[in-house]
Formats: C-alpha cells, sequence, structure tokens
C-alpha cells in the first residue's frame, strides 16, 4: 500500500512538473508608486479606475495585504524576499548620494526567474542602489532595463535635485538617455513595456516588472485626465486624480497589448502599490489610520489584487482576508514559475500561491513591519527584559499588531470630497496623543482603523510581542545608512545621476 501511494506521488509530481513547464505562465507585475487604500474605484474611491476594478474583480482582492511604508524598503523586499533587518535596509530609503543598495549577496526575483529559462524586464523606478554598476537591474537579472534609478524626479524632463546637485535620471540599460525629454512618464513607461510584449518571441515565458512612477510626487498630469474631476475641488486631489486615471488608462493598454498578442490567457497579473497614499501629495487613505511613511496601517495596509486564468474559476472575483505581506511575492512567483529557491539567503516572505490559486489557508501567520534602530527613540523602555519600546518597530502575530517607538503621524484623514474645508498642507499630528506613549496594540481584525489602542487592558499580550520583537531583533543584520559621497554628483557624470564607483 505504502509502495503504490510513494509510486502514485512520484507519477503526479512528474506530470505536474511537465505540466507547469509546457505552460509557466508570464507574470506581469505592475507596481503603483504612493498609491493609497482610498484610491482604487473598488475601495468606493472618488477616482474612477475603470480597468483596474475589472481586472481586480475579474481575479481575487487581497484584503489583509501589507506593503512597507515607504519606498526601498517595500521595493527591496520584493525583489529579495527578506525583511529589511535582514538585507541592512532598516532605515528610511537609499538617498541620491548615498552609496547603498540591496546587498549584492541577495539573488533578486529576476535573478531566481531568469535561472528557471524566463525572459526578464524591468520598467521604471528601481530605487535599490546605483552608486556602482553592479546594483542597476541588468546586474540584477533583468535582461532589458528602461528607467530611472532614484526616488522620484520631475513626469516631464526627468530630472531631479538633491540640495544643490541637479541631474537628469532616466537609462537604456546601463546607458543614460535624454531623448525622451517632454514624454509624460506614464505614457513612456506603458509604451515601453508595450515594446517588449510587441517583440517577444515565443522562446522563453516573459516577467515584466513595470514600477510605474504615477502617482508618487510632484503631482504633474496632462490636462485632459483632469477632464472628469472638476467636482473635486483640492487642487492636488485634483491632479493626482488625473494621474491615477493616466495610469489606470496605461494599463489598460498593455493588457490590450498582451491580448493582441495571444499572451493574455496565460498572464498572472499581479498588481501592488509600494505604500500607504501620500496625503501631502494628494493620496489618500480612508478610513485607515496615518499615511504613507508611518506603522499605521494608513502606511503598511496596501492595495493589491492578482488576476488571470491560472487562478481556479471559483476565485475569480474573490476578496482574500489571508495574511500577505509584499516579501511573499519572491517565493510564490518562483515556485509559480518552476523556479529553485536554491542559493537564496534564508526567505522571510512565504508561498502564497495556494492561497491565491484555491483560496487555501495563508501559510502566514506572523509579519514583522520593521524594527528601526536609527530612527530617534521616543520615551521609556515600558518593560524591563524584553524588547526596547522606544525603538520603533512593529508587529503583527495572527489578529494583533503591537507598534513601538514613533509610529509617525496617526490623524484619520478624511478624503476631500467628504470634508472639503481641511487642508492637506495644515494636517497636524493628532493633539490627543501623548508624546511619551510609546507602545500600542490593536486587534486589526476588530479594529482595523486603530481607533482602540489595547495596549493597558492586555499587557500579557504586550509582552509576549515585544518578547517576539527582541527574537526578530537578535537576528538582525547591522543597519546600513552611509554618509553621502559628493562623487555622485551628476555634474561630474555628464548631467546624469548613476553610477560614481
Ligand atoms: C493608451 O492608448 C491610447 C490609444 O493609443 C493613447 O492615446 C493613450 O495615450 C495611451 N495611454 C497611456 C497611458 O499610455
Ligand atoms: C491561449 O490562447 C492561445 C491562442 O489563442 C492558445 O493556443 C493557447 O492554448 C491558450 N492558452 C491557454 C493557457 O489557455
Amino acid at each position: 500500500m505504502l509502495t503504490i501511494t510513494i509510486l502514485v506521488t512520484v507519477i503526479a509530481q512528474n506530470v505536474q512538473t511537465s505540466a507547469t513547464r509546457a505552460s509557466r505562465p508570464h507574470i506581469l507585475f505592475v507596481l503603483a508608486d504612493d498609491f493609497g487604500y482610498h484610491d482604487i474605484g473598488y475601495h468606493g474611491s472618488e477616482i474612477q479606475t475603470p480597468v483596474l476594478d475589472r481586472l481586480a474583480l475579474s481575479g481575487i482582492r487581497l484584503e489583509n495585504y501589507y506593503v512597507q511604508p515607504i519606498c526601498t524598503p517595500s521595493r527591496s523586499q520584493l525583489m529579495s524576499g527578506r525583511y529589511q533587518i535582514h538585507t541592512g535596509l532598516q532605515h528610511s530609503i537609499i538617498w541620491p548620494t548615498q552609496p547603498n543598495g540591496l546587498p549584492l549577496n541577495s539573488p533578486t526575483l529576476a535573478d531566481k526567474l531568469r535561472e528557471a529559462g524566463y525572459s526578464t524586464h524591468m520598467v521604471g523606478k528601481w530605487h535599490l542602489g546605483m552608486y556602482k554598476k553592479d546594483y542597476l537591474p541588468t546586474s540584477r537579472g533583468f535582461d532589458t532595463y528602461f528607467g530611472y534609478l532614484q526616488g522620484s524626479e520631475d513626469y516631464y524632463t526627468h530630472s531631479i535635485c538633491d540640495g544643490d546637485l541637479c541631474g537628469t535620471d532616466l537609462r537604456n540599460n546601463m546607458d543614460p538617455v535624454s531623448y525622451e525629454n517632454g514624454h509624460y512618464s506614464t505614457h513612456l513607461f506603458t509604451q515601453k513595456a508595450i515594446d517588449i510584449v510587441n517583440n517577444y518571441d515565443v522562446a522563453k515565458p516573459l516577467f515584466i516588472y513595470l514600477a510605474y512612477q504615477a502617482v508618487h510626487g510632484p503631482l504633474q498630469v496632462p490636462d485632459r485626465y483632469m477632464d472628469k474631476y472638476h467636482h473635486i475641488k483640492d487642487k492636488d486631489r485634483r491632479i493626482y486624480a488625473g494621474m491615477v486615471t493616466a495610469m489606470d488608462e496605461g494599463i489598460g493598454n498593455l493588457t490590450e497589448a498582451l491580448k493582441a498578442k495571444g499572451l493574455w490567457n496565460n498572464t498572472l497579473l499581479v498588481f501592488s502599490t509600494d505604500n500607504g497614499g501620500q496625503i501631502l501629495d494628494g493620496g489618500n487613505n480612508w478610513p485607515l489610520r496615518g499615511w504613507k511613511g508611518s506603522l499605521w496601517e494608513g502606511g503598511v495596509h496596501g492595495v493589491g489584487f492578482v488576476c488571470g486564468s491560472l487562478l481556479d474559476e471559483k476565485m475569480h472575483g474573490t476578496i482574500t482576508q489571508s495574511l500577505i505581506h509584499i516579501s511573499d511575492w519572491f517565493p510564490t512567483l518562483v515556485s509559480l514559475a518552476g523556479g529553485s529557491l536554491n542559493g537564496t539567503q534564508p526567505l522571510d516572505g512565504v508561498n502564497q500561491w495556494e492561497t491565491i490559486k484555491s483560496g487555501y489557508t495563508s501559510p502566514r501567520k506572523e509579519l514583522l513591519h520593521n524594527i528601526d534602530p536609527l530612527s530617534p527613540k521616543s520615551g521609556k523602555p515600558a518593560f524591563n527584559g524584553t524588547f526596547d519600546t522606544s525603538v520603533r518597530a512593529a508587529l503583527r502575530i495572527g489578529d494583533w499588531k503591537v507598534i513601538t517607538g514613533y509610529p509617525g503621524n496617526g490623524s484619520w484623514i478624511p478624503p476631500p470630497n467628504i470634508d472639503t474645508t481641511l487642508n492637506h498642507h495644515e494636517v497636524k499630528y493628532s493633539t490627543h496623543e501623548d508624546t511619551s506613549k510609546n507602545v500600542w496594540l490593536f486587534n486589526i481584525a476588530k479594529d482595523p482603523y486603530e481607533h482602540v489602542d489595547l495596549s493597558k487592558a492586555y499587557p500579557s499580550k504586550v509582552k509576549e510581542m515585544l518578547d517576539r520583537l527582541a527574537y526578530y531583533q537578535s537576528t538582525a543584520v547591522p543597519c546600513q545608512y552611509p554618509p553621502e559621497d559628493p562623487r555622485a554628483n551628476p555634474a561630474l557624470h555628464g548631467g546624469f545621476w548613476g553610477p560614481w564607483e
């Protein structure tokens, strides 16, 4: 009996392996920048996203989905499958003049998909290091790259200043390009992704990582995209809404190109934001608390969905409340691609494919939001012999979330059409908050908007979670946050931001 079972298992595995190889899906990963929880149509936004809504409603919406509070951290976890405490990128972002990057000993998602036989392409924002050529996308698993290396820039001129240092930031593979001046980035990047689809030659499955500049500041969009938003009185919000609409249209154009090429029926599309919306640049996360940059839900509870015919039919049009994190895409997509996780550093992401494809319970029970040893400390340690609550950190275990240190602005900001009297440039830190307070406990399932701090009511739960934070901290590598390097100056590199070492 045992022999038969083993034999059947072996046959089943062989069949599965060859079937997986034959039909390996194309993978399109679209990452939006600073796209808020309240900024997608299906969350009740006043911003219209017909394409995203249609795609999401044909697939599975991830409604217990988490990203990191800011750009570099989310991207580093997407590309490495590892928490920041394990890559040294715990603190802040990579600034233009900092000689820093996602460590080269962490293979990227693109490295692994390329190793599995994929043709790998990236378009858009990198933000994972550029001081040496070794850190650029085409050194990190991408066959081709078109985009910019830093966190933000002008949507038309593709240039950015860091203090007095100014330069263009746009590249084709390794080479700087200046000929696209005047071309709005959402159009430019969409077209580059469409070109990849149109040039596709059937030999290998495709991986396209389209990391839009949209909808990060600066607030810029061609006028026609604001036509349907005259009723939005707040000017920032109106421009932002137009930027979202342009991105929505771009994703529609790209899916049409995949259809025209006959690839769409075998494409898995993942759509994700990189962090919560930036209130000061038109974004909104209502009814979540806080925004981009904070450890409140408004900073980390992200918009995300997956669609494609690879999902079981019963999953089409569903919502999952399973806990899923941006670090999970690495093992999930590598396994879907039939690749191998050999040679990676220990991963913090978990394979969520069965959760997404068939609705199985997520294997993830815990989520370390971050531990940031360089952020200024706040208050005094609340307990002895465990994690120091003056340090900025947050951890989720099941439905429970603990936050320590200074979490960032914890205001609830309604969208401007609900409260037009609010001037977003005058948002203040919620005045009722006691600044010496440095520990909060929430039951996120019962209280997703973080209204009721339970830390006083459940001290033993707090202690248990702090002990777990102390364990995570014991596994952390030192934080890398090097000083500015004047050699980064674009004036020394033909007017371009790029490698200087
Ligand atoms: C989408 O395609 C239409 C038709 O070609 C074009 O006018 C529009 O600019 C495209 N939008 C984006 C964002 O690329
Ligand atoms: C996708 O469509 C193509 C052409 O229409 C067809 O040959 C192929 O079998 C389809 N693939 C899947 C997975 O349905």
